[in-house]
């Protein structure tokens, strides 16, 4: 049975207003301290995943009495904010990850933006935030890519990955939704998001902690999930491995997701497999796109339970021949090992595998035809 599309997967293929008509929504402010020409270069020659930033962000605070107001491109730099402001406390916050790639003729594009906003909202629904309307969600971007467009890098494969956000900035101990919330966006330019780039992962499967529960927030962007992944994340380094892998809550037998990457398996009959979204899973851009993809090449998809212990079996076997990892900061990443308390079982880096991020990448880049059309020019 072919991919029924989901509430965000229709709502991200509304169509979207040129990017010439959003712009201008966030006023740049005077910056002083841009960076220098040496700081430039020397950011771009190395880089790295989110640890350098563009010289601008762009922000606007929203009050229960005003809505969203002082939309502003400010210098990127150290925020002032009370030691009581709520998410400090209670973690009431939301984000998204999306990527500006510059072409071959100098354009700027993103990847299915409004796939980005509107998940930013299912998300802010889910924490209590209020919903950034799609169109300012998207102009933000416009603005500050307009801005900062001499970060967006011109190497093959790198990127610049836009990090919007939402947080309670309300200064109050009382638990509930705040009142005062404020939207930024940074950019950091970046090279892949696993150093070593295109190549296999290590993968350490734990049957002892979860990421999300079932009526939870798995399925929602939020700092919290990332924040329950990192004690499992330290014991996967601590026993070599690269990424944790965490099966469902309810029963710890099904493959759920990584820290934050959705997974596939691809099955030597050709059929590719990938966790059905549960509520506990977060429904990743990426995810969605490989599915489209397979469907386009005639590949068959199922979006079903994994039974890990089966999986396992299956990899032994060489029913299974490959799997991968996905999402925008990590693209497609081939796995090439899963250890945990079962021993350890490798895989190789497949044909289907480095044909899908052949293709996906391609269209990112536009050298592939956009048949979907996925992608967004900015500038
Ligand atoms: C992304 O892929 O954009 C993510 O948000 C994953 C991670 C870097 C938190």
């Amino acid at each position: 049975m072919s991919h029924i599309p989901t509430k965000l997967e229709v709502a991200a293929g509304l169509p979207l207003p040129a990017a010439q008509t959003l712009a201008g929504r966030f006023l740049v402010q005077p910056h002083s301290t841009l960076a220098s020409d040496q700081e430039y270069a020397r950011v771009m020659q190395d880089l790295h995943f989110g640890v350098d930033f563009s010289d601008y962000m762009a922000s606007s605070v929203w009050t229960s009495d005003r809505g969203w107001a002082d939309k502003e491109l400010v210098p990127f730099g150290p925020l002032t904010l009370s030691p009581a402001a709520s998410v400090l406390h209670y973690g009431q916050e939301v984000f998204e990850g999306l990527k500006a790639y510059r072409r071959e003729d100098g354009s700027i594009w993103t990847f299915r933006p409004r796939f980005n906003a509107e998940r930013f909202n299912h998300s802010a629904r889910r924490l209590a935030l209020p919903e950034l309307p799609v169109e300012d969600f998207i102009a933000s971007i416009v603005d500050l890519v307009a801005a900062d467009g001499r970060w967006v890098p011109k190497q093959e494969g790198a990127s610049l990955y836009l990090r919007p956000f939402m947080f309670a900035s309300e200064p109050f101990l009382g638990v509930k939704p705040a009142h005062e919330i404020t939207y930024l966006l940074i950019a950091s330019p970046v090279g892949p998001y696993f150093a070593k780039g295109f190549g296999p992962v290590s993968i350490y499967v734990t049957r002892e902690y979860h990421r999300a529960g079932l009526g939870g927030t798995g399925d929602a962007k939020t700092s919290g999930n990332y924040a329950a992944s990192l004690l499992p994340q330290q014991i996967a380094y601590d026993q070599g491995y690269e990424q944790v892998c965490f099966l469902d809550s309810a029963t710890s037998t099904n493959v759920d997701e990584l820290g934050g990457m959705n997974v596939f398996v691809v099955y030597r009959d050709g059929v590719v497999r990938t966790p059905k979204l549960t509520g506990a899973i977060l429904e990743g851009g990426t995810r969605s796109a490989i599915i489209q993809i397979c469907e386009d090449k005639g590949i068959v998809v199922e979006e079903s339970s994994i039974n890990f212990d089966q999986l396992l079996e299956d990899i032994r076997a060489g029913v299974v021949t490959e799997v991968f990892a996905c999402g925008t900061a990590a693209v497609i990443t081939p796995v090439g090992k899963l250890g945990g308390d079962f021993g350890e079982v490798t895989l190789e880096l497949g044909q289907v595998t480095r044909d899908l991020y052949d293709t996906l990448t391609g269209i990112q880049w536009g050298t592939v035809e956009d048949t979907h059309n996925w992608c967004y020019r900015i500038a």
